[in-house]
């Protein structure tokens, strides 16, 4: 995968914590954004809604993607209370703006207005493959729709035993538009994505471990340790490698092996570059 998001990537920090992240009101798009060295921890944090999403989550979760410290190289996300995300906020649906973002749906007449919309929404979830950062999404209870796709965005699932995974999607007449569907596919394959999706059933951590798409079950009460004995592994890796590496496990299911190859010697000789300049 070319990662040409990594080079537009800002070099200062416009702020960190949970406060105002240049202009976005991250408390009220029901996020927190705790900095603490390399490691930065994204909360869905609108406890009492299941950390519904909004239209405001989205594009808050964009905005801290493009304004991470430049030290950042590990990326934990979580959600608060019992649920890691409940999906979408079902109050968008009814036009009201009852989710405080003032928005309903757009009716898609406008084919292209809302192409651009959607796309700005997938601005969310696409950074959180960005080869300088290594994502980890800690998910335990219920990540429906789009909170599932949050958690499929993420380059390591780390779950707790009481997950609940669930693609709801079709079963309210949609797609998975929130960048779902690839990561979907290239964990479990077409079949069982057809099949997961368009049943819109729910799957709990001993399926999701062996269907690949949890790399960690652990107790509910384990759940912090188990990141955090995790972040302390990848930070232990040259930031260097870990982002070659990581660039190149990305583009081998879509390279031929000479491709693969070729991008494997030239990850090497940036690596050899920087290893013998010291
Ligand atoms: N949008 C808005 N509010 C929500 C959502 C949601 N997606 N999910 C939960 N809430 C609210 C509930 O309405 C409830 O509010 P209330 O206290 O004012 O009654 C509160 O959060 C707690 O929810 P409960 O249902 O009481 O919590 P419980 O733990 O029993 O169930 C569950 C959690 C399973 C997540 C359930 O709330 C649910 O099924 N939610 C809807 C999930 C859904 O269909 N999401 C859309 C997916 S499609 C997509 O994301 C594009």
């Amino acid at each position: 995968m070319a990662d040409a998001s990594a080079d537009r990537r800002p070099e200062s920090v416009t702020a960190e914590g949970e406060a105002d992240l240049a202009g976005v009101d991250l408390a009220g798009a029901g996020l927190r954004l705790d900095v603490d060295g390399a490691v930065a921890t994204v909360t869905l944090n609108r406890p009492e809604r299941r950390n519904a999403l909004t239209f405001a989550t989205w594009r808050g979760l964009a905005a801290i993607g493009r304004s991470l410290p430049s030290d950042v190289r590990v990326v934990v996300l979580r959600g608060e209370g019992p649920s890691f995300s409940a999906g979408i906020d079902l109050a968008l649906f009814s036009n009201a703006g009852l989710s405080g973002d003032g928005e309903g749906f757009a009716d898609g007449s406008d084919a292209e207005a809302t192409d651009r919309f959607i796309a700005e929404l997938q601005e969310g979830y696409t950074w959180l493959r960005r080869a300088d950062i290594v994502t980890i999404a800690a998910v335990h209870g219920h990540a429906i729709g789009g909170g599932f796709q949050l958690a499929l965005a993420c380059d390591i699932r780390v779950v707790a035993d009481d997950v609940k995974f669930c693609m709801k999607e079709p079963a309210l007449g949609l797609v998975p538009d929130l960048t779902g569907t690839k990561p979907l596919v290239e964990i479990v394959g077409v079949p069982r994505a057809l099949e997961l999706c368009l049943t819109a059933r729910t799957v709990q951590a001993e399926e999701a471990a062996r269907l690949g798409l949890a790399e960690t079950v652990v107790p509910r009460e384990g759940l912090d340790a188990a990141v955090s004995d995790l972040v302390t592994a990848l930070l232990a890796v040259n930031p260097g490698a870990a982002a070659a590496t990581k660039r190149l496990l990305w583009q081998a299911p879509e390279n031929t092996l000479e491709q693969q190859c070729a991008a494997e010697r030239h990850e090497q000789i940036g690596r050899l570059r920087e290893l013998f300049a010291r």
